[in-house]
């Protein structure tokens, strides 16, 4: 059996659609937020990994959301582009509409609550009222574009009787994804193949519409639950690299494609999913929002294929499958690459950064950029991969508001003493001038952000200082995270350096800066308007 799809011809029944929402559920996580460069940058990641359909964002949410999805419809090829909307909202349908109309294959999402607690309590809705918006919607999406998803928002939650009539009446006018997202994570496997049955048995014309599983984490069941839904008839899953999304996050791209390669024998569906590009998209992720995966994280965490017990390693070494059940280099583990030293000249780094996907970097970046790989070079002995990727970044969020210029810190063990506290000297350009101020703290780190509210005063907490490293050995690079609150919002920020305490000034500027445009932003409502 197959079913004719707009965006996809006949989609086979051993077929499975790749959703990733990276972009837009990944991205609404705290602390993950893109911005444009880094979004399309991804983007073209997942096109080359091979995903079917790229949810871009959510465009009525703000300018710079709709931005971000317009940019990607232009010039991501490949997957279909989809942009998020809510069911009657005033403007949703056709700002999603607007956003991706420039991609080959455009898709419009939209959702609404269907179950009595949230549309008691959240939309403040008559479940008739929810059924009439439900039609008007996907009528009004399908003016723009033959590909229209519907998702029932908690649909796991509501009652089966009520989201078959839901389901009936999104297919009746016109959407053909029909997708039941477990919002908060609450469905077990079981629920999951009973409510996807129910569906195929009881709705007219759901043999004729792809059926689609969405499932949150939040008591680790998100893939498992997957796994069942696809048993049980659905042939499109929408996942993200690395897990990431709300709360604890969606259902891992990389373990569901590797699940499904791996145990072909009892999932027996294909997918287009290049997996030797699985860890260089994971680790895009990581580096651009500045979140590593753990270190026991399936597929792409650091000890996903490591083997430290004597027993192990003797098996591994008599025969890899004793204790590998799948191969490293099958999702892209290999030796990190060397790449540049410090003799290469800006042709071969301008080449370079192409082939790592940073081919829009304007001149001035790209000289900037290459200033700070001389002196990267001049101070690490091998620079890899990740070295690059980390420099890049921090080169392109430096465009901002308020710039880091130069630190200087006396730091030591004599300096932890109470009565002499550590002393540092933070620089700021301010207004085409560079403002300085020199402040104690409690260490360098310490010191250097006192410096910094100094210069910038501004009441935002810091909730999360976090460091690691990009690649190995004493001279790596320091990746710092900085998280700040400030009424509620959350900003995160990333800096890198060999010195430490440069790359957690970088990570704070950073975070400054978003905070400054965040607190120009307001998020949607919960009910249309
Ligand atoms: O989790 C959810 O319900 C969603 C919908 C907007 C699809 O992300
Ligand atoms: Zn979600």
């Amino acid at each position: 059996m197959s079913i004719e799809h707009p965006s996809f011809g006949r989609v086979d029944d051993d077929r499975v659609i790749i959703f990733d929402t990276t972009l837009r559920d990944g991205e609404q996580s705290p602390g993950f937020s893109m911005n444009l460069a880094e979004k399309l940058r991804m983007a073209h990641a997942l096109a080359e990994l091979g995903v079917d359909v790229i949810e871009a964002g959510f465009p009525v949410a703000s300018p710079g959301d709709f931005d971000s999805v317009r940019t990607i419809a232009t010039h991501v090829r490949g997957p279909v582009i989809c942009g998020l909307a809510r069911t009657g909202g005033r403007d949703d349908i056709a700002r999603a509409a607007e956003a991706v109309r420039p991609a080959e294959r455009p898709r419009i999402h939209h959702f609404i609550s269907t179950s009595p607690l949230h549309m008691k309590y959240k939309l403040r809705m008559e479940p008739d009222t929810v059924l009439e918006l439900i039609t008007s919607g996907n009528q009004a999406a399908r003016r723009y574009t033959d590909d229209v998803e519907w998702s029932a928002e908690d649909g796991s939650r509501t009652e089966p009787e009520f989201l078959c009539r839901c389901v009936e009446a999104a297919i009746r006018a016109g959407a053909n994804t029909i997708n039941i997202p477990d919002t908060v994570g609450y469905a077990t496997p079981e629920d999951m193949a009973a409510l996807f049955n129910t569906l195929r048995e009881r709705v007219p014309g759901a043999e004729k519409v792809i059926l689609s599983a969405h499932n949150h984490n939040d008591l680790g069941l998100a893939v498992a639950n997957t796994m069942a839904a696809l048993r049980a008839g659905v042939r499109q899953i929408e996942c993200t690299i690395n897990g990431i999304g709300e709360r604890a996050g969606n259902a891992a791209l990389e373990e569901i494609v590797m699940a499904l390669r791996t145990r072909a024998d009892v999932l027996p569906f294909r997918n287009g999913v290049r997996t030797p590009e699985l860890l260089r998209v994971s680790r895009m992720l990581a580096t651009i929002t500045g979140f590593d995966v753990q270190p026991n994280k399936a597929i792409v965490g650091r000890n996903a294929f490591a083997h430290e017990s004597g027993i192990h390693q003797d098996g591994m070494l008599k025969n890899a499958a004793t204790y590998e059940i799948m191969t490293p280099e099958s999702v892209g583990w290999t030796k990190s690459s060397l790449v540049l030293g410090k003799h290469s000249g800006r042709a071969a780094f301008r080449d370079k950064l192409r082939a790592m996907g940073y081919g829009d970097l304007g001149e001035n970046q790209l000289q900037d950029a290459f200033t700070r790989f001389k002196d990267l070079a001049d101070r690490k002995k091998v620079l890899y991969d990740e070295d690059i990727v980390a420099l890049v970044d921090d080169e392109q969020r430096d465009h901002a508001r308020i710039r880091f210029v130069s630190l200087d810190v006396f730091a030591g063990s004599r300096c932890a003493a109470p009565r002499r506290r550590a002393p540092a000297t933070r620089s700021r350009e301010r207004a085409g001038g560079v403002a300085r101020a020199e402040t104690p703290g409690a260490g360098p780190v310490d010191a250097a952000f006192n410096a910094i509210r100094a210069l910038f005063p501004h009441e935002a907490r810091l909730v999360l200082f976090s460091v690691g490293a990009v690649t190995e050995g004493t001279d790596a690079q320091a990746r710092t995270t900085v998280r700040l609150e400030e009424g509620g919002k959350l900003v995160d920020g990333q800096g890198a350096d060999t010195d430490t305490v440069v790359s957690a000034v970088r990570a704070y500027v950073h975070a400054l800066n978003k905070l400054l445009v965040k607190r120009t932003r307001s998020e949607p409502e919960a009910i249309p308007a």
